[in-house]
């Protein structure tokens, strides 16, 4: 049996008649960027999250670049963040020319622990992106408590947790502005890039409106240095087709997480932690193996299984990160979780049949593993 770790095939046949005709009107309509199919998609997305504005941009990356900019951070500023996440995190402040200042994480969330953001604050610290690594949310009170404290700006890196909740309310609407992406793997995945940050400043809306379309105020009259980074109509189109069935799909999820808990429990691997008060939203279903985590990956491989590694390297240890001069145990949390990490196939179309392959394939190959120590 292949198993892959996202079905998107699976999830378009029980769609496709949908996304068809919505593909068609915009087609007919002939409105490709922004537009009436981009503003009613933005509403939609802020009434999901319950915030005043949305705004529809070009990527998640992109989502986390503008937003930076809006808040009026840019060269000579410092932004704290996790060397634990994908680059595109990291990349988006050394972008607008400020520096990131990693910070170690937790143990058991594997998001920004809070308890060490304090000693990276500098006078140059502008702000803090926390990422809700995996779908589930970081300790957002102390994030905000520390933000307020030293009037940093707090833009959420919400990529990997569309739909995840943090005390009763969805990741995104905590901060300053919540950064969501629309990469096809994602929870709410489009057909190609997309990206929205969702916001309750006004002012901070209006800036990022102006700055996906070259900066301008009205058309041909430029306010600011902008980008062209706008979310098209085909991408909204077919956003909205899967956006009323992301709750139902979340369910479906938190159900397969939960069945993978079940089934891998007394086993040597350490299954996801969700602390009281947090929902986690699982784009990612993701174990620790503390021993042979490569060869765990390998035999899966082999039985036709896809696993991942989110994320093999540190972002503090790569290549294009080493002017700021990290080194290697700057991090321990982090450099020890790069080595144990591994994502099983996540998606609310996976059965019950494929989770139990899975687990017994985990299973066999911690056997294997074993025999081999002993
Ligand atoms: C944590 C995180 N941040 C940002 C991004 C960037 O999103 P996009 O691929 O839409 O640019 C991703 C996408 O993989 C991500 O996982």
């Amino acid at each position: 049996m292949r198993i892959p770790l996202v079905d998107l095939k699976k999830q378009y046949q029980g769609i496709k008649d949908e996304i068809k005709t919505a593909v068609e009107q915009v087609m007919e309509d002939t409105s490709f960027i922004l537009g009436p199919y981009v503003e009613k998609f933005e509403k939609q997305i802020a009434g999901y999250h319950n915030t005043e504005y949305a705004v529809g941009v070009g990527s998640g990356t992109d989502a986390l670049v503008l937003s930076l900019v809006a808040c009026g951070i840019g060269k000579g500023d410092e932004v704290i963040t996790s060397p634990f996440t994908f680059i595109a995190t990291a990349e988006a402040i050394s972008r607008v020319g400020a520096t990131p200042v990693f910070c170690d994480i937790d143990e058991k969330t594997y998001n920004l622990d809070p308890g060490k953001i304090k000693d990276k604050i500098t006078p140059s610290t502008k702000g803090i992106i926390p990422v809700h690594l995996y779908g589930l949310p970081c300790r957002m009170d102390r994030v905000l408590s520390l933000a307020r404290q030293y009037g940093l700006r707090v833009i959420e890196d919400c990529a990997q947790a569309f739909g995840a909740e943090y005390e009763g309310t969805r990741v995104g609407a905590l901060g300053d502005a919540g950064c969501l992406s629309f990469f096809p793997g994602k929870n709410l995945g489009a057909f190609g890039d997309g990206g929205m940050v969702v916001t309750n400043s006004n002012e901070t809306a209006q800036t990022l409106r102006m700055l996906r379309n070259h900066g301008s105020t009205t058309k041909y009259f430029y306010g600011m240095h902008g980008f062209n980074s706008r979310l098209d109509s085909l991408q909204a189109a077919i956003l909205q087709v899967k956006l009323p069935r992301m709750d139902q799909w979340i369910a479906k999820r938190r159900e397969n997480a939960d069945m993978y808990n079940h089934m891998l429990f007394n086993t040597d691997v350490v299954t996801p932690f969700i602390p009281e008060g947090s929902s986690h939203a699982f784009n990612y279903y993701t174990i620790r193996v503390r021993h042979g985590r490569d060869r765990v990956g390998a035999f899966l491989r082999e039985k036709g299984i896809a696993s991942a590694v989110y994320y093999p390297l540190c972002l503090h240890l790569q290549e294009i990160y080493k002017e700021l001069g990290y080194e290697t145990g700057d991090f321990p949390v982090a450099e020890r979780l790069q080595n144990e990490v591994l994502s099983l196939p996540m998606c609310p179309e996976l059965s019950r049949e494929k989770i139990e392959s899975v687990c017994q394939a985990v299973k066999e190959a911690l056997d294997v593993d074993t025999s081999i120590l002993t």
